[in-house]
Order: C-alpha cells, then sequence, then structure tokens
C-alpha cells in the first residue's frame, strides 16, 4: 500500500522552472503507487500569513486554507521543492509552510532543491532543513539537488536525461523507508506530550 504524500513547491513567478521538477516528482511518485498532491502557490494562493490553520474554529478556516489542510493533514510524507533566492528560502514557500505546524508533526519530509546555477540550491537547502526540523517534519539525510534547473525538463516534468529517473528513485527510497517507519510508529502509540521544541523556547 503506497503513502499519502503532499509535495509543497514555491514559486509563483510567471517564468518559474521549478514547476517542472514538481511535476518530475508527482509522475515518479504517482508510478511508484503513492497517492501524491501538489500544492503550488499558483493553485493554491494563500495570503501572506495573518492566522495559521489552527487559528481557526473548525470548519471556519478560509476555503483556499482549508483547500490545503485537506492535503497536509492526511500525508504521510511531505516533499519539499526549494529554490534558491538570494541563498535562501523562497518566501512563497515559506509564507505556504507557515500555515501550518501541528500538521505536520511526527512526519518526514525530503528535500528537492534547485537552481539556475552549478549548485542546485544546496544553500537554500540547508536552511530549509532548519525550517523542517523547527515544523516538525524533520527531513531525511539525502537531499536531491537539480543545477541548471532551466535545462533539466520538459514543461510536463519529463527528464531530459533519463538518468535523473534513477536519482529519483533512491531518495524516495529512503524518503519511503521514513515515511512507512513513521507512519507505523504513529498508529502505534501517541507521543508523551504535544509539546514542541517551539512551545518550549
Ligand atoms: C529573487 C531571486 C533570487 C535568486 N537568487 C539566487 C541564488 O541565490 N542562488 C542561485 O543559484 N540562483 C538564484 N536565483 C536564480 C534561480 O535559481 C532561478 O531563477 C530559478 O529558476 C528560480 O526558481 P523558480 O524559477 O522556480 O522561481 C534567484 C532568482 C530570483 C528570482
Amino acid at each position: 500500500m503506497g503513502l499519502r504524500l503532499a509535495i509543497i513547491y514555491g514559486s509563483v513567478r510567471t517564468d518559474r522552472q521549478g514547476i517542472r521538477a514538481a511535476r518530475f516528482i508527482l509522475n515518479t511518485c504517482a508510478a511508484r503507487g503513492h497517492t501524491v498532491s501538489l500544492i503550488d502557490p499558483l493553485q493554491f494562493p494563500l495570503p501572506l500569513l495573518d492566522k495559521m490553520f489552527k487559528e481557526y474554529d473548525p470548519g471556519q478556516a478560509p476555503e483556499q486554507l482549508q483547500r490545503v489542510a485537506d492535503l497536509i493533514i492526511p500525508a504521510d510524507a511531505y516533499i519539499i521543492v526549494s529554490g534558491e533566492y538570494n541563498h535562501t528560502i523562497p518566501p512563497a514557500l515559506v509564507n505556504t509552510l507557515d500555515h501550518f505546524l501541528e500538521e505536520y508533526f511526527r512526519k518526514p519530509s525530503g528535500i528537492v532543491c534547485y537552481s539556475a546555477g552549478a549548485f542546485g540550491g544546496v544553500r537554500a537547502a540547508m536552511t530549509l532543513r532548519a525550517m523542517l526540523a523547527e515544523l516538525g517534519m524533520s527531513s531525511i539525510p539525502s537531499i536531491f539537488p537539480l543545477p541548471q534547473i532551466q535545462n533539466r525538463f520538459h514543461e510536463d516534468g519529463t527528464p531530459i536525461d533519463a538518468s535523473l529517473n534513477e536519482k529519483a528513485r533512491e531518495f524516495l527510497e529512503e524518503l519511503e523507508w521514513y515515511g512507512y517507519a513513521l507512519k507505523r510508529a504513529r498508529s502505534e502509540s501517541s507521543p508523551r506530550s504535544e509539546c514542541s521544541a517551539q512551545a518550549l523556547v
């Protein structure tokens, strides 16, 4: 049985390139038997953060926020597709992520990072890794960097170089291990406390 996966992508630029990487991951996850959704801020436009999802009474969240929550809450794992803007995380991605917290807890994440240059967005990925840990969805050890994103994919997400399929397989196998392990752990025991480190500092 597959996992429920949510891909979270974070560019709204007219000429955005990373959407192709997001489609590649989406298609690859689906082919591996997972139920996968793509949270694209153009399709799910959230305002700059006012209230987090948890701050609304049940059923009172704005429709767009509820639609994103309906994908975030049941997910077993998250794949974050992040570009690199000025060596850090694109603002639309941060804004989407910040609308939730407890909804992510005790689930793993994987980072797919990219950039136009040679480094594949790894500087943003290191900052993102710290943020994901704070959000309670610690990232798996491997990351999946994609340098020269503009030359990597066709519009529909098909890779130009088929060797990316093998790299994606290795990356997703690792995420799946954590995804299934934590899913089992969540079903077997509830944590002693709902406190996060955030609540303690
Ligand atoms: C505001 C901005 C800042 C950028 N900063 C970096 C950067 O620090 N490092 C880098 O490698 N590329 C940088 N780039 C180039 C991006 O890697 C490239 O434009 C990429 O396609 C952006 O992702 P997107 O097309 O999905 O929005 C930047 C691009 C923008 C628009």
